[in-house]
């Protein structure tokens, strides 16, 4: 920009130009010109509705369409000369339509970039959400098949980190199922609030020209299921209104923590400790010193990046906690948190699944660790109450019998029936039949536990989900 140019836009009451520094430090350009479709669709939708009332000529449309056609190639195919000193995505597409068509000129009325950049953040949170739900069916159908394939492989269930009851591959899977399943939910929860049209708004108080708001919403499909405009209700709220902002990221948040907990497990099951998985090459690395390394990197940076995520969130809480009604500056800090936590939360999701579909459980670790027969000390105490005795008694009897093969360094089940009679003379010959798995989990054939028809009706109900 030269030095007696005005700024194009807002230049009119300005006698000098903005500072270099200025430029370079208020541009959102470098990052909002991502929002250039939404940006592109949105005015199409605007100019329309001006034509609608008779504030464009038809030919004025025509015109401005047509621009806008242009301006959608332009951007795909990646030839839009994005220009610093024109601030942001808006200003840069106005710029650009007005060398196509004079009629430019007509197109912010009764807009102002404040409602305008409310609409693109809609529009894209519609898409986004929409991205994400795709990348979390395709993580759910990868663990879906793991649960499937290794529905009824015993392993310890834990608690604290501790052996606590045995559980099977299918039930601690599709526990995660149900996770992401709530994730999905919660992201088209975020796209139904997102379906709201603030445009009419203008910077706050709206416009004297005689728009017509429920136009502009049912061309850009902010409409309900009937197919009626859903408009914004308050032109001060519309502008200053963050909440997609904080809801989406902490939706990410969510859904990260739960991808970091998964992830968390498969790095603990895939250590020679536990052994109970073999993760792929293709998604391990290997160590620079080392030879014999196979790290399980893709899940510790799925953890780490969750870091991030939740560090996004964050970010536009302290943003917009002390910013008064409406529109601040401030706030065009709220994309660049917003755009990381949709780009690494979908990275990681697309990584999560592309590794375990290809994940092997070592049957038999897990087999050898789920044999442990102090995992099933709770259903010994269970079975002392179908014979009668209080639970409290129960517990006390069976802990006292797990402290005796301490000592005498056995295996419960080989303590000697004289010294098990003598803690608990309840006891009757068959009771080291407990300690069979295959019992234990036929006895859990209830909502929620981990015997094989409830895996597989669980199995069944998902890909039902799935596959619709
Ligand atoms: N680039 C700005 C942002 O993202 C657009 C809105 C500017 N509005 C204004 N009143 N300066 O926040």
């Amino acid at each position: 920009m030269s030095k007696d140019e005005k700024q194009v836009t807002w230049g009119g009451r300005f006698s000098e130009q903005p500072d270099a520094l200025m430029q370079v430090f208020g541009e959102s350009v470098s990052f909002d010109m991502r929002l250039a479709v939404y940006d592109l669709k949105g005015s199409l939708g605007h100019a329309s509705m001006l034509a609608h009332v008779g504030l464009l000529s038809d030919e004025e449309f025509k015109s401005i369409e047509k621009g806008i056609q242009e301006l959608f190639e332009e951007v795909k195919n990646d030839s839009f000369p994005w220009k610093l000193e024109l601030e942001d995505v808006h200003m840069n597409l106005e710029q650009a339509l007005r060398s196509k068509t004079e009629a430019a000129d007509k197109l912010h009325t009764g807009r102002s970039r404040n409602d305008q950049v409310a609409t693109d953040m809609r529009l894209f949170f519609k898409d986004a959400c929409e991205q994400v739900k795709t990348g979390i069916e395709g993580l759910m159908f990868s663990l879906l098949t793991l649960a499937k394939q290794y529905a009824n492989l015993p392993i310890p269930g834990y608690t604290h980190l501790q052996r606590a009851q045995p559980v099977t591959v299918g039930h601690h899977l599709l526990g995660y199922l149900e996770s992401f399943g709530r994730d999905h939910e919660r992201f088209s929860q975020v796209s139904e609030h997102a379906n709201v049209c603030p445009l009419g708004s203008g910077a706050i108080a709206g416009t004297t020209l005689p728009i017509d708001r429920e136009f502009t919403a049912k061309v850009l499909g902010f409409v309900d299921a009937e197919g009626e405009p859903r408009i914004t209700a308050n032109g001060m709220d519309a502008v200053a209104d963050r909440d997609l902002f904080v809801e989406f990221s902490s939706t990410c948040s969510i859904c990260a923590l739960h991808l970091s907990r998964l992830a968390e497990d498969l790095i603990l099951w895939n250590s020679t400790e536990f052994g109970f998985i073999r993760l792929p090459d293709a998604f391990t690395t290997g160590s620079s010193l080392m030879p014999q390394k196979k790290n399980p990197d893709s899940f510790e940076l799925i953890r780490g990046k969750t870091g991030r995520i939740i560090g996004n969130l964050t970010n536009l809480l302290v943003t917009i906690k002390g910013l008064p009604l409406t529109y601040n500056r401030d706030l065009q800090e709220d994309k660049p948190p917003v755009f990381d936590s949709l780009d690494q939360l979908s990275q990681s999701l697309a990584v999560a699944a592309g590794c375990l579909s290809t994940a092997h459980f070592n049957e038999e670790r897990c087999r050898h660790a789920a044999s442990d027969p102090l995992l099933l000390a709770t259903d010994l105490a269970d079975y002392l109450v179908e014979l009668g005795i209080p639970f409290r008694k129960a517990h006390h009897v069976v802990g006292a019998l797990v402290t005796l093969s301490e000592e005498k360094k056995l295996s419960i089940l080989e303590l000697a029936d004289v010294e098990v009679l003598a803690v608990c003379p309840d006891l009757k010959g068959d009771w080291r039949e407990v300690f069979d798995l295959d019992r234990a989990f036929a006895k859990r054939e209830k909502p929620g536990m981990p015997g094989p028809e409830q895996i597989a009706s669980r199995v069944q109900f998902w890909e039902g989900i799935l596959q619709a």
